[in-house]
């Protein structure tokens, strides 16, 4: 069975003092959950992973970033190597998530290259794939999906991509409120676990941890991550408040092991 994971990415919200409050407060709300039963990480931005790290060390809640770049060190002003992440205590870095495509330039080249440094040093990487709302529209979704993966994905072992978490993120849904039907979703990364296994094997393919994105929210957490493919969430909005939060992780959590 896939362990179920949820992961808040903060995006660029929450100063160090806000960061700190709100790790505490997911803490305390995930304190009787058993972290064999899921992987929950909470994503802020670089300037709080150290003081994050500090609060939820020993307890079941791990780290991830929002994304790296593929050097281990050298001249290359504003990024930050996959070394220094986990030199703050990241486990997870998420790579490739849309709002980078749309406006930093992301591309599948540049996503492969930081998966691999990732993998390389033993971050687990978060691979965001996911159509427009004119790609859907068009009827494109898979097209879009199997560029994002082949091309994210190039040149990795079968072991490496084992490691790796896909992150569905319909661009359409992210802030704004619509959120896939659980269809959709499942329709999706459904569509991916089968490329995989033609990409890889069926045993890369049936391991594979998908997570959906897009307006996950405390209301539509259970029904979504009800989906025999939907392996746990990548909440951003809801994620910001130590409540929202910590409903969808309990409804996720209970919506998997019921199956
Ligand atoms: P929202 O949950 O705010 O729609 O954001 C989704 C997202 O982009 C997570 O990475």
């Amino acid at each position: 069975m896939r362990k179920p994971i949820i992961a808040g990415n903060w995006k660029m919200y929450k100063t160090i003092t806000q960061a700190i409050e709100l790790a505490n407060g997911l803490k305390r709300a995930f304190f009787e959950i058993d972290a064999s039963s899921i992987d929950i990480v909470l994503c802020p931005v670089y300037t709080s992973l150290s003081e994050v790290a500090e609060v939820i060390a020993d307890s079941n809640i791990k780290l991830g970033a929002q994304d790296v770049y593929w050097q281990d060190e050298g001249a290359f002003t504003g990024e930050v190597s996959p070394v220094m992440l986990k030199d703050a205590g990241c486990g997870y870095v998420i790579i490739g998530h849309s709002e980078r495509r749309q406006y930093f330039n992301e591309t599948n080249e540049t996503v492969n290259k930081k998966v691999k440094a990732a993998v390389k040093h033993g971050l687990v990487p978060i691979v965001c794939v996911g159509e427009t709302l004119e790609q859907r529209e068009a009827g494109k979704t898979f097209d879009v999906l199997k560029d994002h993966i082949s091309g994210g994905l190039a040149g990795l072992t079968e072991d490496e991509v084992s490691k790796l978490v896909i992150a569905y993120e319909p661009v359409w849904a992210i802030g704004t409120g619509k959120t896939a039907t659980s269809a959709q979703a499942q329709e999706a990364h459904k569509y991916i676990r089968d490329l995989a296994a033609a990409l890889y094997t069926k045993d890369v393919a049936g391991g594979m941890r998908i997570q959906y994105g897009g307006s996950v929210k405390p209301e539509n957490a259970a029904e979504i991550m009800q989906q025999p493919d939907v392996d746990g969430a990548l909440v951003g909005g809801a994620s910001l408040k130590a409540d929202s939060f910590s409903e969808i992780v309990n409804r996720g959590l209970k919506a998997k092991v019921k199956k």
